[in-house]
């Protein structure tokens, strides 16, 4: 079986490690634990030395060396996803270190990162935030739908993740491109330019709960109305560069003959340029008071964001001259390890763009390009 092969033929059993019917591997579950086991087990036979960090990374070390080349991606999914968002780069990476014979002046590790989705406890980038000394103390008091606290799922301290920066070369993510730019262009990879920032903002309306057959229309404070009309605001914010999108919404108390009594959405918002960001951010929370203040209710909002990042240009050019270049809609841990050590990132062509979905697809042709271009980069860095 060709390399390419044998990695599509990974990604398919990781694809069945699932905590639902459908793809779902959030961060601390006995699915991640599986998904671990099963890679750690990939990267053992190919003579790595595993091991799993203090905030649940896992890691395949090879060689040695004063310095260590890192490589990987996540391991971690959305709900209901795709089999190649995240695995796809670590198993990649794992093709090409195990077509090195000879050893390398420099160690080098393949990561796959606990958490870069954050869909158990809302965040992005927990795994990678760790290992770039970016951990946040305060993520610790967060809680996943079933009020388990992030802290109640870590054994140690989690800052005990982070890198000296001084003992790495550097960081390079293989990932599926997520967007139709390579189809377009009829190219199976491209390299990344620089990944957008992204805003994330919790916003909670709070009206008033009432019986759905008795009072007037007139008389109501409808949480819901008030949260649709600001989702059409947020639709209406997109524009070249800007996207924004509700992803979440939940209402209270969530009866047929009850008036919503509140509303609680996300907001995803992200553009490359980090100033236009925070100002659409701004317009869209000045919108949300004005909706909320027009009928009587209450606003709640919280956001948090990560900035964006630029590629490091060496790594990128060693990659490959000529491939075509492009800038990364989608998050990627690439963005946090830019932080500590230089990054790139290589973009593998998917079928429609498609992703965050069951439906994303990738070529073998194109993942065995993807082997080679590593391969050769290892050589020359
Ligand atoms: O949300 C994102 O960009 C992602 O796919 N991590
Ligand atoms: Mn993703
Ligand atoms: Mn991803």
């Amino acid at each position: 079986m060709s390399d390419a092969a044998t990695v599509l033929e990974r990604c398919a059993a990781l694809g069945e490690i699932s905590e639902q019917g459908f793809l779902l591997r959030r961060f601390g579950t006995e699915a991640m634990r599986r998904a671990n086991e099963l890679v750690g087990g990939w990267m053992r036979e190919a003579g790595l030395e595993v091991r799993i960090d203090p905030l649940g990374n896992l890691i395949g070390r090879l060689g040695d060396g004063d310095r260590t080349l890192m490589l990987g991606s996540h391991l971690d999914t959305v709900r209901d996803a795709g089999r190649y968002d995240g695995p796809l780069g670590v198993l990649v990476a794992l093709a090409a270190v195990e077509r090195l014979g000879e050893p390398l002046p420099f160690a080098i590790e393949v990561v796959g990162f606990a958490d870069e989705e954050g869909v158990r406890f809302g965040t992005a980038y927990l795994g990678s935030a760790a290992v770039a000394g970016r951990f946040q103390v305060e993520w610790l008091g967060l809680h996943d739908d079933d009020g388990v606290a992030l802290a109640q799922l870590l054994e140690q301290d989690p800052a005990a993740a982070a890198r000296d920066p001084a003992d790495l070369l550097g960081y390079v993510e293989v990932h599926i491109e997520q967007g139709p730019v390579l189809e377009r262009l009829g190219e199976p990879v491209g390299v990344v330019t620089a990944i957008a920032g992204q805003s994330h903002a919790t916003v909670r309306f709070a009206g008033e709960a009432g019986h759905a057959g008795t009072v007037p229309m007139d008389a109501r404070r409808d949480a819901l109305a008030a949260a649709a009309e600001w989702v059409l605001a947020v639709e209406a914010a997109g524009r070249p560069g800007l996207v924004a999108t509700v992803g979440r919404l939940e209402v209270d108390p969530g009866a047929r003959n009850v008036i919503p009594g509140a509303a609680t959405l996300t907001l995803d918002l992200r553009h490359p340029d980090d100033d236009e960001r925070g100002a659409a951010v701004a317009a869209l929370r000045g919108q949300a008071e004005r909706i909320a203040s027009a009928r009587g209710m209450e606003l709640e909002w919280e956001d948090a964001g990560w900035e964006a990042v630029a590629m490091d240009e060496r790594l990128t050019a060693l990659l490959g001259e000529g491939l075509p270049r492009l800038p990364s809609g989608a998050g990627h841990d690439a963005a946090m390890m830019a932080s500590i050590t230089p990054a790139a990132m290589l973009f593998v062509r998917c079928r429609g763009g498609i992703s965050h979905n069951p439906a994303e697809s990738v070529e073998e042709a194109d993942v065995a390009v993807a082997i080679d271009v590593l391969e050769r980069f290892l050589h020359a860095v």
